[in-house]
């Protein structure tokens, strides 16, 4: 039944929402998702157009790996299709406490608990480990996820410019004594590429009494020994308190972990919402990241071929006269600025049989649009010429490169 104030209430909700759609237009911030038909591979069909793919975090090709699908097929036969509840409540299967085994002995942590996805874990583990009175430190150019986790939590944040090592200690020395101190940084940059100085960081948080999360999602697989990760690459598996990574990156799956002490999984087992009140994870995905942890150890041609094709791909670019920034990854931003510049050099791309995807405010900063160029071990030679080759071409009709 619809009532007066109902039908008053709607139209003032499109009225909003338009005027919302509007200006984002006129900004050119407007999005929209795209259609990927098939599978995940390097190369794709989009809107009916084969396309190098240049846009994917399937870094190392396994989401379309053999390996992986029969895993999940075989899940779905054993196990059925849904995990029909909660971990806490009925959810809590074989295959589920089988990868935090797998998770914390390749992480060599003491314990490994498995979140529905990179998203809730940072969300989930922030809101529940600080609150009020405590203090947050966290790099600029954190992930929105550990920014929306910071803010639930209530505690105090201070934001510190990107890797400066200077403004952390200076924010670390003058912050009050009494609360919990946590530095909260990305590992790998989601959207610059680049790594965290985390010897640094953990110098400064023994000097202060602070405690550090790592978020891995872009070096899971990739960095560190067999891509154990961030911690690995660096040789401070120890030193770091808390280890948040993803499956659904170079894994190919879905999902996250978070790695600790024995203590941590037990309190967010215990308290951590974004955990408690959600259905666990389908025994299909659960088992097809066990068998891309197998794949990790197993093929690390996939890793040293990912490493070779991002260093070709970004002297290539910066050799055309593009600014990669401080890229040192397989993620490879291509700074523009201008937002409709950067939409602009995108299309003409996608024209050309390349797709890297245009990342404008408010996932980077205002005037810091760019694309965000993402290369896959599986990649080929040709792939990765034809990516150069489109990118001078567009480059040079837009002016962009001389
Ligand atoms: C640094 C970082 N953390 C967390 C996430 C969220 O992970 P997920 O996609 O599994 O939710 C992402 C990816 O979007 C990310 O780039």
């Amino acid at each position: 039944m619809t009532t007066m104030s109902s039908v008053a209430g709607d139209v003032r909700l499109t009225d909003f929402l338009q005027t919302e759609l509007t200006q984002l237009t006129n900004e050119g911030l407007y999005r929209a998702c795209r259609l990927i038909e098939g599978e995940q591979l390097p190369r794709v069909r989009l809107a009916g157009q084969l396309t190098i793919m240049l846009s994917s975090n399937n870094y190392l090709g396994l989401a379309t790996h053999p390996k992986l699908k029969d895993a999940a097929k075989q899940a779905i036969d054993v196990y059925g299709c849904g995990a029909a509840a909660s971990r806490l409540i009925a959810g809590n299967m074989e295959l589920h406490e089988k990868l935090e085994e797998r998770i914390a002995r390749f992480k060599g942590a003491e314990a490994a608990l498995v979140f529905n996805s990179g998203y809730t874990a940072n969300v989930g583990v922030l809101s529940t480990l600080v609150g009020p009175g405590d203090v947050v430190f966290s790099d600029e150019l954190n992930h929105a996820s550990i920014i929306d986790g910071s803010r639930l939590s209530k505690a105090e944040i201070k934001i510190y410019p990107h890797k400066d090592m200077n403004s952390l200690e200076a924010m670390l020395s003058t912050s009050p004594t009494g609360g919990r101190k946590l530095i909260v940084t990305d590992g790998v940059f989601s959207m610059d590429g680049d790594i965290a100085p985390l010897p640094d960081i953990v110098t400064l948080a023994r000097r202060f009494g602070a405690a550090i999360m790592v978020d891995d999602a872009h070096a899971t697989g990739v960095l560190g020994k067999d891509g154990r990760g961030i911690a690995s690459f660096f040789g401070l598996e120890d030193a770091i308190d808390i280890q948040m990574g993803t499956l659904s990156k170079a894994l190919g799956c879905f999902g996250a972990y978070v790695v600790g002490s024995k203590q941590l999984k037990e309190f967010l087992v215990n308290k951590c919402r974004a955990f408690i009140y959600t259905t666990a994870l389908p025994p299909s995905v659960i088992a097809s990241a066990l068998a891309a942890f197998d794949l990790l150890e197993n093929e690390s041609w996939r890793r040293e071929t990912l490493h070779a094709h991002a260093d070709f791909l970004r002297e290539g670019l910066r050799n055309l006269g593009y600014d990669c920034s401080g890229s040192e990854t397989q993620i490879i931003p291509v700074l523009i600025g201008d937002s409709a510049r950067t939409v602009s050099l995108s299309q003409r791309l996608l024209a050309k049989g390349v797709f890297a995807c245009g990342v404008r405010p408010p996932t980077v900063p205002e005037g810091k649009s760019r694309l965000r160029a993402t290369v896959m071990a599986t990649h080929s030679q040709e792939d990765l010429q034809q990516t150069l080759d489109a990118f001078a071409a567009a480059g040079r009709e837009l002016k962009l490169i001389g």
